[in-house]
């Protein structure tokens, strides 16, 4: 089995062998993913899911690592064995922990394979241009590349950042290669999902938009990247949120908190409707959430940030009422920053946030960039951005007004 796809600086293959296969419902596998707490060098893997109807089988995201395209293989395969004729591929998102495993779906014996891609996340599955055009966008609000923590090895563009935007943002485009380098992720061959051809589902008062996919509905929810999607079985009450319940987010300046705290607001009730008995997501995991909390010191803010799943319809409410509060709370934390200061550039509020004792904030302010890819000067600068919040340049110093 050829592999072209992405190869870290190191490789965490003893670690992923703890990764586990869960049957989540009848129709629906999970195979887990990895989070270690070294971004850089032991990059996160996403859980990769495989659902089940009829003939065909649907597989949402394919993860990092070489490693765990055996485990997908055998799962593609099994379903072949027992009848499946079609194969499709989606992505809840199009970041590299998601697709690097992409060219999997060629592999796989099946005679009809597509791949189905949102219009809208075709920017972001442009790997290395998303990153650069990302940071590029922050510079109308702030100086990203001198905010790299001063620590290995993130203190090379931090520091170069502090001499020349230029300079740093030429290394960082380099690093960006480096990273992204070989990954096959199919995006020439993608069949084009087109936002006009999105169907509604309504539930009670709660509504949705996305496209089917069997008896599937993909769920465009556009929290953590513009066409970021969740997965629902409405025969099983399966609910797959991708990284819309993320504790990084909003992770990138293109991810959206308001969109996070709405849509949160939205799968809680569904949840609280009766539609939703189980939940979980692409990073949710019982044994790497445990690992996350011993390496940082801390204690999930909710027991439920440390399941491998939700179940039960008050138990998926409980879930999605947590990130609401936590989102909610992270834009209320970074608002009152900056009307306590009255007028601020973004690394000021950063400062000012990371002094707050609201528990949220304090998670948020713990899960430090660049062990995660938890970012608070870009979640700052993203409030500010949507929310409209008035700017002028004072030289170097761009200054934001409360
Ligand atoms: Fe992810």
């Amino acid at each position: 089995m050829a592999y072209r796809g992405f190869v870290p600086g190191r490789f965490p293959t003893a670690d992923l062998k703890r990764s586990r296969i869960l049957e989540i419902s009848p129709d629906i596998t999970m195979i887990e993913g990895y989070i270690s707490d070294d971004f850089f060098f032991k990059p996160p893997s996403c859980n990769c899911f495989v659902l089940r109807d009829g003939d065909m089988v649907l597989l949402v995201d394919t993860g990092t690592y070489p490693f765990y395209r055996r485990a997908i293989l055998d799962v593609l395969d099994r379903h072949r064995r027992d009848g499946a004729k079609r194969l499709v591929l989606m992505l809840t998102q199009g970041h590299f922990d998601h697709v690097a495993n992409n060219d999997v779906i060629l592999e796989a014996g099946y005679g009809d394979v597509r791949f189905l891609l949102p219009e809208v996340e075709l920017p972001v599955i442009d790997l290395f241009h998303h990153w650069m055009g990302d940071f590029e966008a922050m510079t109308e609000y702030y100086n990203p590349y001198r905010e790299f923590p001063m620590v290995f090895p993130t203190a090379v563009i931090g520091l170069t950042g502090r001499m020349s935007a230029r300079l740093a943002r030429s290394l960082l485009s380099s690093s960006c290669r480096m990273l992204f380098r070989g990954i096959q992720n199919l995006a020439d061959r993608a069949e084009i999902l087109r936002l006009d051809e999105r169907v509604e589902w309504g539930f009670g008062d709660v509504v949705f938009k996305g496209w089917e996919v069997g008896r599937f509905l993909a769920v465009h929810d556009a929290t953590h990247s513009p066409g970021h999607l969740s997965f629902y079985d409405p025969q099983d009450k399966v609910f797959l949120t991708g990284d819309a319940t993320l504790e990084i987010n909003p992770a990138f300046f293109d991810s959206s908190l308001e969109t996070c705290i709405e849509m949160m607001g939205r799968f809680r009730r569904f949840a609280e409707l009766g539609y939703v008995e189980t939940a979980t997501d692409a990073h949710r995991s019982s044994i790497w959430a445990q690992e996350l909390a011993t390496a940082f010191d801390y204690n999930p803010i909710h027991p439920l940030q440390a399941v491998d799943a939700a179940h039960g319809g008050d138990e998926c409410a409980a879930l999605y009422g947590f990130f609401e509060e936590y989102y909610a709370a992270l834009k209320r934390e970074v608002m009152s920053a900056l009307t306590r200061l009255r007028e601020a550039t973004v690394p000021e509020m950063v400062e000012e946030f990371e002094g707050s004792r609201d528990p949220n904030a304090r998670f948020k302010t713990t899960l430090a960039f660049p062990r995660v890819p938890s970012r608070v000067d870009v979640m700052v600068a993203n409030v500010m951005k949507e929310n409209g919040i008035q700017r002028r340049r004072e030289g170097e110093r761009i200054v934001f007004s409360a």
